[in-house]
């Protein structure tokens, strides 16, 4: 088996519920971060680890990611037309010219473990990457954290799974491991579940939507039967790997935003909006304004 992860699976077809009426029609994945989606940002990071075959699994409001990644040829003339350089490299860089771009229909919203044996065909026998477009990682400036667990990957020829510490009273939200030992930010798994109450939580390690797999993901989400939800988890067929193969939680380095809420998608947007040189100081002046004016102080309508 090789050690290079060349494939990211991309799971696009989430209904996004906590968004609506705005993913009634659109995917949750092509929200917008400032002016690029969250799609985009995932693509950027795998690329930036190294991918080169980017699958995407689709449903019925995904229609608009294809086309994100795709040329939109009257665009690009008016652009060239009005010497618009700048904004045709923009509209054109959606993906790099190397980069190999599949779409896979996922035909019923069964759940994640589903969705990425949808991809089974697509994939082949090689290890792959998941990806989870709406917890998006801000990289600390160093290797993205897909990159780190890929590294991860190669030391240990195992499955890696990004994960994080949340505090006791969130492990509800989460997949949640527990692991035997540790060496730094690598820790071996033993144990696996998804979603747990806070008084059966294993640990306050959280898996958050980065995973790099041995391509025996797939024969252990073949045997999984419907779990949590009524869906196929992911993190089910992540403990039946436990009983054949080694798999390791790392603890990445980058700042996570949970943009599948609406006020982790909020922070996002500030946090994005202050990092960008030409937003950084007019956003900071704004939040600044806001907080002398006493605004940001308690009133009887917060909850
Ligand atoms: C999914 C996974 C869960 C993981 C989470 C990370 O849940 O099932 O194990 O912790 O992503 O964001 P979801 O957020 O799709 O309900």
């Amino acid at each position: 088996m090789t050690d290079q992860v060349r494939t990211v699976v991309f799971p696009v077809a989430g209904h996004g519920t906590h968004f609506l009426p705005v993913t009634k029609a659109s995917p949750k994945v092509m929200l917008p971060v400032l002016d690029k989606p969250l799609i985009q940002y995932a693509v950027e990071e795998a690329v930036a680890s190294g991918a080169e075959n980017l699958i995407f699994v689709t449903g019925r409001t995904s229609r608009a990611v294809a086309d994100h990644f795709d040329r939109a040829i009257e665009l690009e003339h008016r652009l060239v037309q009005a010497e618009k350089q700048d904004l045709l490299n923009v509209t054109r860089g959606t993906t790099p010219a190397h980069v190999r771009c599949l779409f896979v229909r996922q035909p019923r919203p069964l759940g994640l473990g589903h969705a990425v044996l949808c991809a089974r065909a697509a994939i082949g026998g090689e290890p792959f990457a998941v990806v989870l477009a709406d917890d998006l990682i801000a990289g600390s400036g160093g290797r993205p954290a897909l990159a780190q667990l890929m590294d991860a990957f190669s030391w240990n020829h195992a499955s890696v799974i990004g994960v994080q510490r949340v505090p006791a009273d969130r492990t509800s939200l989460y997949g949640i491991v527990s692991v035997l030992a540790g060496d730094g930010r690598l820790h071996s798994i033993d144990a696996i579940v998804e979603k747990p109450h806070p008084s059966m939580a294993p640990s306050q390690l959280a898996v958050i939507g980065r995973y790099v797999f041995t391509p025996a993901i797939l024969d252990a989400l073949e045997k999984t039967p419907v779990g949590t939800d009524d869906q196929i988890q992911l993190t089910d067929a992540i403990a039946r790997l436990l009983h054949s193969e080694g798999v390791y939680a790392y603890e990445y380095d980058g700042e996570r935003f949970d943009c599948g809420t609406l006020l982790g998608y909020l922070q996002a947007t500030v946090a994005y909006a202050l990092r960008r040189p030409d937003l950084r100081r007019e956003t900071r002046a704004h939040l600044s304004e806001l907080l002398a004016s006493g605004r940001l102080g308690p009133t009887s309508g917060d909850r």
